[in-house]
């Protein structure tokens, strides 16, 4: 099925040129905000993953807030665009290419694991839990099922949106910061700001 996802995957990134023009998702920058709230301002060297990071504008913008950046994903076009970002950007980011259903992160090693408009139950919570060190961040935004009845709606397949609440069941032994559905002008999606219990 992944090798599916990397064909479809590198067929779209194929047809697009490096975005010009690096904005993050709002969700992430307003969690950001609340994490420093929570925390203080976060220390140059902090480590951030960007999980299916597809062009890389989150993890690009991460890395301009001084975090130590890494980035996975299953396209190489997808990688050789973000990469180009990145430079064009002068900025650091250590891009990964790997099949996350197969993809085990360095373990504990990550302060903030970022998930946008990526769903699979399996491998998200596994890898998400596997990266966080305890008392780490995790920052996730998909696609809500209310989407689906949008009349601008452009997801043929509903099981890739979450309930309302969904995603505290993936993550049940994460404190929950916020959960909440947010409809936009262009999108229904399920916001998230979850924090790694810490061990014992
Ligand atoms: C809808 S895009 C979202 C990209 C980015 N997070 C964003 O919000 O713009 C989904 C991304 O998941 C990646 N992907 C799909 N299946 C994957 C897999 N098995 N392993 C790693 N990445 C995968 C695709 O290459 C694509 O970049």
């Amino acid at each position: 099925m992944s090798v599916r996802d990397e064909e479809r995957w590198n067929e779209k990134y194929a047809k697009r040129e490096p975005p010009s023009n690096v904005e993050p998702d709002e969700w992430l920058v307003e969690a950001l905000q609340l994490i420093e709230t929570a925390c203080g301002k976060t220390e140059p060297g902090q480590r951030a993953l960007d999980v299916a990071c597809g062009l890389g504008h989150n993890a690009i913008w991460v890395a301009q807030r001084n975090w130590c950046s890494d980035a996975v994903d299953i396209s190489t076009n997808g990688l050789d665009l973000a990469r180009q970002s990145a430079t064009a950007n002068d900025v650091d980011v250590r891009w990964i290419q790997a099949d996350l259903d197969d993809w085990i992160p360095a373990s504990g090693e990550y302060d903030l694991v970022v998930v946008f408009r990526f769903l699979d139950r399996d491998t998200v919570p596994r890898v998400v839990r596997s990266a966080l060190r305890p008392g780490g961040w995790l920052v996730y935004e998909t696609f809500s099922a209310a989407q689906c009845s949008r009349s601008d709606n452009h997801l043929s397949n509903p099981a890739f949106t979450l309930a309302p609440g969904e995603v505290r069941t993936l993550f049940p032994d994460f404190q929950v910061v916020v959960d909440r559905e947010d409809v936009l002008h262009d999108r229904t999606v399920q916001r998230f700001l979850g924090r790694r219990q810490s061990d014992g």
